[in-house]
C-alpha cells in the first residue's frame, strides 16, 4: 500500500477535528502509475475539481473522496492547505457503482437520455453501499456543528446517511450536472429514494433555474413534498415544520485570478503565438476542448466544420480546428463507441481536405496542463462550445476570463448552463447543423467592434461572479436559518 508522504511537515488528520468538509466522488488528485507523474499523483479530471481546488486551496478544510485506483487503500494525507480522506473502492464497486448507476444510469438521464440509460439492481446496490461508505468518512471526520458540502450526482444519498449518523451537521448538497425534468426523471425505478437522499440536505443547489424548477417539481411528484416557494418542509404529526430543504440555483464559476494571470504571463503569450506558427499562422484557428463525452456535441460540431469545408465556405488554408478530447470514463461501452465515431468523422474529414501544409482538424486525445489551455484560450479566434447537454461548461467561462484584450469569439449552445450567464456569445442549437455553420461563419467574420462588445459585456459578469463568490453565495445561504415561508 502507497501511503503518501506528509507535506508542509503538518500532522495527519485526527477524525471528528474539521469544521468544514467537502464530500465528492473525486478527490482533486488521481493516483497513477509512478511513471505518468514524479509523485505518484495527477490532478483529476472534469469541472468539478478546476471549481472546488481552489476554492479548498484558499479556505482550507477535508475534502473527502475516491483517489481514483481500484482496490488501493491510503491513510489521510496532507496536501495544498487541505486534509483529503481517501474512501476506497473495489474494482467490482468502480463496474457497479462508478461506470454502472454513476455514469450509465444516471449521467445519460440526468443528461437528456441522449444516451439510453440502463436500469440494474446490482448497480443501485452498489450505489448505496459506496454512499454509507462516503457518508460515514464525513462523518467520522467532522467536528460537532462542521457544514459538510457534498457534491454532484455520484453521492445523492450522502445527504441522507450523513443526517442519519450525525444530525448535528449543517448540509449542503450541490449538483454539477443538470436536474431533468420529472417526466424523465420518472423512469428511474429508485427516484424516491434519491429525492428523499437529498431532501436532507438543508440546503439543494443547482446550476440553472431551470435544474431547480425540475428538482422541486419532482420533489412535489415523487415523494409528496410539501414545497413552498423555493423550501421543501418536513412536518411532524402535529403538523409543526420539524426540517426545511431548501433549493436554489447557484451558477458555478472558476478561479478567474489565476486565468487572467496566466494570460498575462510572458510565456504562456509566447506558447500561444507558437501555437499559431506551429499551425502555419492560419487567418482564424477555432477550438473545441472538451471530455471526450457524448453530452459534448463534438460530432454535430465536427460535422458542421466539416460541411463548411466541403461547400469551401471556409479553406482549410484559411482556418484550422484544434479539437482537444481529453480522455474519460474509457471503460465505459457509450464512451469507447463515441471515440470510435469521433476518431472515424475527424479521419474523413482530414482525409478530404488536408493538403501537405494544412490539416484541417488537429485532434488531441489528451488531457494537458492549465498553462497550456490557457495558451490554446490565447491563440484561438473562435472557441466552439456545442455541448448537447451540460450543467455549465467552465471551459466557456475561462475562454472570456483569458480573453483580456476583448478580441476572440464564442460559439454556445443554449443547452450549457453558461448560456445563462455569457447572453452575449453567439448561442447556437447545436443539433440544428445548419444554425450552426452559419453562426460558426458569422464567428470567423465577426467584425472586431462587434466582438469587442460582445466580449466585454462578457467579461463584466465573469470577473464580477468568480467561483469564490460561488462557493460564498452558496455556504452563506446554508448557514442562514430558513424561516418557514
Ligand atoms: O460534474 C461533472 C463530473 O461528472 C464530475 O462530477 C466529475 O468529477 C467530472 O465530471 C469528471 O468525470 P469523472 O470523475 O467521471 O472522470
Amino acid at each position: 500500500m502507497h501511503v503518501p508522504k506528509e507535506s508542509n511537515g503538518k500532522p495527519a488528520l485526527h477524525p471528528g477535528n474539521s469544521d468544514f468538509i467537502v464530500v465528492s466522488n473525486r478527490l482533486p488528485v488521481d493516483r497513477v502509475p509512478q511513471e505518468e507523474s514524479d509523485d505518484g499523483w495527477r490532478r483529476s479530471p472534469g469541472g468539478l475539481v478546476t471549481a472546488l481546488a481552489p476554492v479548498m486551496a484558499s479556505r482550507g478544510g477535508a475534502w473527502v473522496g475516491w483517489h481514483g485506483a481500484p482496490d488501493e487503500a491510503l491513510e489521510p494525507f496532507h496536501h495544498d492547505n487541505m486534509d483529503l480522506i481517501p474512501v476506497g473502492l473495489s474494482a467490482e464497486e468502480v463496474e457497479l457503482y462508478y461506470e454502472g448507476f454513476s455514469n450509465s444510469t444516471l449521467w445519460p438521464l440526468y443528461h437528456d437520455v441522449i444516451a439510453p440509460p440502463e436500469f440494474h439492481r446490482t448497480w443501485w446496490d452498489a450505489y448505496r453501499t459506496v454512499n454509507q461508505r462516503f457518508a460515514h468518512a464525513a462523518a467520522g471526520a467532522a467536528a460537532k456543528g462542521a457544514t459538510v458540502w457534498v457534491q454532484d450526482y455520484q453521492l445523492q444519498l450522502v445527504p441522507r446517511y450523513l443526517r442519519q449518523l450525525r444530525p448535528d451537521l449543517r448540509i449542503g448538497f450541490f449538483n454539477h450536472i443538470p436536474f431533468p425534468p420529472p417526466e424523465i426523471f420518472a423512469q428511474l425505478p429508485w427516484r424516491k429514494e434519491i429525492i428523499s437522499g437529498l431532501l436532507e440536505a438543508d440546503l439543494v443547489g443547482f446550476q440553472r433555474a431551470s435544474d431547480t424548477a425540475n428538482f422541486l417539481r419532482s420533489a412535489r411528484r415523487f415523494v409528496g413534498a410539501g414545497v413552498k416557494a423555493a423550501q421543501v418542509q418536513s412536518k411532524d404529526q402535529d403538523g409543526k415544520v420539524v426540517h426545511i430543504s431548501r433549493a436554489a440555483p447557484f451558477p458555478i464559476s472558476i478561479d478567474v485570478g489565476q486565468i487572467q494571470e496566466l494570460a498575462a504571463n510572458p510565456d504562456v503569450i509566447a506558447r500561444a503565438k507558437q501555437i499559431r506558427e506551429d499551425l502555419g499562422n492560419p487567418k482564424t484557428i477555432l477550438l473545441g476542448v472538451d471530455r471526450l463525452d457524448y453530452t459534448k456535441g463534438i460530432t454535430h460540431r465536427l460535422k458542421a466544420y466539416g460541411e463548411l469545408l466541403t461547400e469551401k465556405t471556409i479553406k482549410v488554408e484559411d482556418a484550422a480546428l484544434i479539437q482537444v478530447a481529453s480522455p474519460s470514463r474509457e471503460r465505459v461501452e457509450t464512451y469507447k463507441q463515441l471515440r470510435e465515431d469521433v476518431e472515424g468523422i475527424v479521419g474523413r474529414i482530414n482525409g478530404q481536405h488536408d493538403t501537405i501544409q494544412n490539416t484541417a482538424v488537429r485532434y488531441l486525445h489528451h488531457s494537458y496542463p492549465v498553462e497550456e489551455m490557457v495558451a490554446l484560450y490565447l491563440a484561438a479566434d473562435v472557441m466552439l462550445v456545442t455541448a448537447l447537454r451540460d450543467g455549465m461548461n467552465l471551459v466557456a467561462k475561462e475562454y472570456v476570463a483569458a480573453r483580456g484584450d476583448n478580441t476572440g469569439a464564442l460559439v454556445l449552445s443554449e443547452f450549457a448552463g453558461a448560456a445563462d450567464q455569457l447572453k452575449s456569445a453567439l448561442l447556437v442549437n447545436p443539433h440544428d447543423i445548419d444554425g450552426l455553420k452559419s453562426t460558426i461563419v458569422r464567428a470567423v467574420n465577426l467584425s472586431p467592434a462587434e466582438s469587442s462588445r460582445r466580449m466585454r459585456a462578457m467579461r463584466r459578469q465573469i470577473l464580477t461572479h468568480d467561483v469564490q463568490r460561488w462557493s460564498e453565495d452558496f455556504l452563506t445561504t446554508l448557514q442562514t436559518e430558513a424561516e418557514p415561508v
